[in-house]
């Protein structure tokens, strides 16, 4: 059963969110149980091979959030707003967000930032009753401006900025928070002073809830070990080990073997020689 937002605002227990990018994705992600699923623009990084996401498109986004959707059609489901897609103005976000939501079927939309522009942003699509998350700490669009990809929150300015601009997501309307890759006791501090639920990525175990990246719980994603994941499995070198060990048997007629082949009658045979 899909929560609804209230659901998800008075859960007793910790929120569960995973991301997916494809159909089996999403259906693994449902079958699992979580709470939430979020197509991440993470799908930059784990699924199309850039090395940040900055290069995603809206397209990409509704293209996967769809294949997400039909996989999952019972989960409540976020969707990333891509780099560019809501930087521009109130009005091209409202237009970028209704987009998705009509094209993918998702349920709310994600966005980086507190700045002045981007609090407008949200303010203006829940206004007109567009589900929204929110996303600070480390925000990987624009990670390059942020010094890269590195813990935020840790010293005194980073620390006030990571807590007012939560502070002002939550007046704006965003009904959740993503709190990416700060100390665990500043994610502490938020999530005490904010109604909405936090859910952190990298931010200790205070927060509501907790969201991974599937490709790195599973790993699937190979790439340096992330202090902020957990691999809970080695898709990867399963992965491997199955293409190596059906190569060896192609080469070795082994595959196919006899039940994986059709049969015919002799007679219907004989008529062809
Ligand atoms: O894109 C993503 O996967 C995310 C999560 C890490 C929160 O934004
Ligand atoms: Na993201």
């Amino acid at each position: 059963m899909k929560l609804s937002i209230p659901e998800l605002q008075h859960s007793e227990r910790p929120i569960v969110m995973v991301t997916a990018y494809d159909y089996p994705g999403g259906k693994h992600a449902e079958a699992g149980g979580v709470d939430m699923i979020l197509v991440g623009d993470s799908l930059g990084n784990v699924v199309l091979g850039y090395d940040s996401t900055a290069p995603v498109t809206l397209a990409d986004m509704i293209h996967h959030g769809r294949a997400v959707r039909r996989g999952a059609p019972n989960t409540f489901l976020v969707v990333d707003m891509p780099f560019g897609t809501y930087h521009t103005g109130a009005t091209d976000a409202m237009r970028n967000a209704v987009k998705i939501i009509q094209e993918t079927g998702a349920d709310a939309v994600k966005m980086e930032g507190a700045t002045t522009e981007i609090l407008q942003v949200v303010d203006n699509l829940t206004r007109n009753g567009i589900p929204v998350v929110g996303h600070v700490g480390l925000m990987p669009q624009t990670a390059t401006a942020q010094g890269g990809l590195r813990a935020q929150g840790k010293d005194d300015e980073s620390a006030r900025l990571t807590v007012e601009g939560a502070a002002a997501l939550e007046q704006a309307g965003a009904f959740s928070l993503v709190l990416e890759a700060i100390p665990a006791r500043l994610a502490k501090l938020i999530t005490e002073r904010l109604t909405i639920p936090t859910i952190g990525i990298g931010a200790g175990v205070h927060c509501d809830g907790q969201v991974l990246v599937t490709h790195d719980l599973l790993g699937i994603y190979e790439g340096e070990q992330k202090k902020i994941a957990k691999r809970y499995a080695e898709v990867g070198q399963i992965a491997r080990e199955a293409i190596e060990q059906y190569a060896q048997e192609v080469r070795a007629r082994q595959f196919p073997a006899r039940e994986n082949s059709f049969v015919m009658k002799d007679d219907v045979l004989d008529k062809l020689y």
